[in-house]
C-alpha cells in the first residue's frame, strides 16, 4: 500500500525497498547526520531498516515514514517521518532530514507543512513532538516557524561522537498550527 502527499515542488510517499540506493546517497553523510541520532557510515542494512520500519509502520497505522520527492524529476531529497503515533492520545513524533546537496532551498518547509497537515487533518491528531539536539539551530527555526513551543530540555540525553548533547523537546498542538505558514 503507498498514497502520495502532493506539494508545490515536493511530493512525499512511503519509503519502499527501490528507494534504498536512493537512501544511503542522501544520508551517509557526517555533516547531515551530525545533530541526529543515525551515525555514519549509513551502510546498506540501515537503509533496508528504515524501508522495512516504513511498510511495517504502515501496515500498523503506527507511523508514516515518507521520501520526500522533487516533482520534477522524482528524486529523493530526504526523508520525513510521523512516528510512535498514539491513537489513544492522538499524538506522535515527526523527525526529518534532507541531502546535503539539497538543503537550503525549502524543501523541509514544504514537507513538514504537508505532514502537519496530514497528521492534524487526516490523522486528526491533537498534538505533533519534535526532539531536536542542543545546537540545531535551522530545525528550531524551522519548527518555530511553525508554531512547536519548546517545552523542555533534556539533559546529556544523546550521546553523539563521545560527547553528551542535551535534547530540546518541541511540541505543537492542533489549535496552534499556524496554517499561514508558506511553503
Ligand atoms: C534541518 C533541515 C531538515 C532543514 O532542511 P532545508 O530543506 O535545508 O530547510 P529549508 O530550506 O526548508 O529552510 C527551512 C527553514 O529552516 C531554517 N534554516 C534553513 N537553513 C538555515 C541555516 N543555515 N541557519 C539557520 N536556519 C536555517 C530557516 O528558518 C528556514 O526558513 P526560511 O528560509 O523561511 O528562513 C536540514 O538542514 C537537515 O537535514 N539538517 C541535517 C539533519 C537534521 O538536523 N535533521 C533534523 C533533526 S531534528
Amino acid at each position: 500500500m503507498s498514497f502520495k502527499i502532493e506539494g508545490q515542488n515536493v511530493f512525499l510517499r512511503i519509503l519502499r525497498k527501490s528507494d534504498t540506493s536512493s537512501l544511503i546517497r542522501i544520508t551517509n553523510d557526517n555533516d547531515t547526520l551530525k545533530f541526529m541520532s543515525l551515525h555514519c557510515p549509513f551502510a546498506l542494512k540501515h537503509a533496508r531498516a528504515l524501508v522495512s520500519n516504513a511498510q511495517k509502520g504502515l501496515k500498523n497505522n503506527s507511523s508514516y515514514d515518507f521520501g520526500i520527492f522533487l516533482k520534477n524529476n522524482k528524486l529523493l531529497v530526504g526523508v520525513i517521518r510521523l512516528m510512535n503515533i498514539n491513537k489513544i492520545n492522538k499524538n506522535c513524533e515527526v523527525g526529518f532530514w534532507i541531502g546535503k546537496e539539497y538543503q537550503n532551498n525549502g524543501y523541509s518547509k514544504e514537507a513538514l507543512k504537508l505532514v502537519l497537515n496530514f497528521g492534524f487533518k487526516r490523522l486528526i491528531l491533537f498534538r505533533i513532538s519534535a526532539k531536536i539536539m542542543h545546537l540545531n539551530t535551522t530545525s528550531v527555526n524551522l519548527v518555530e516557524k511553525f508554531g512547536f513551543k519548546q517545552e523542555g530540555r533534556m539533559r546529556n540525553a544523546i550521546l553523539k561522537n563521545g560527547k553528551w548533547i542535551d535534547g530540546l523537546i518541541y511540541g505543537l498542538l492542533r489549535d496552534e498550527y499556524k496554517r499561514e505558514v508558506t511553503a
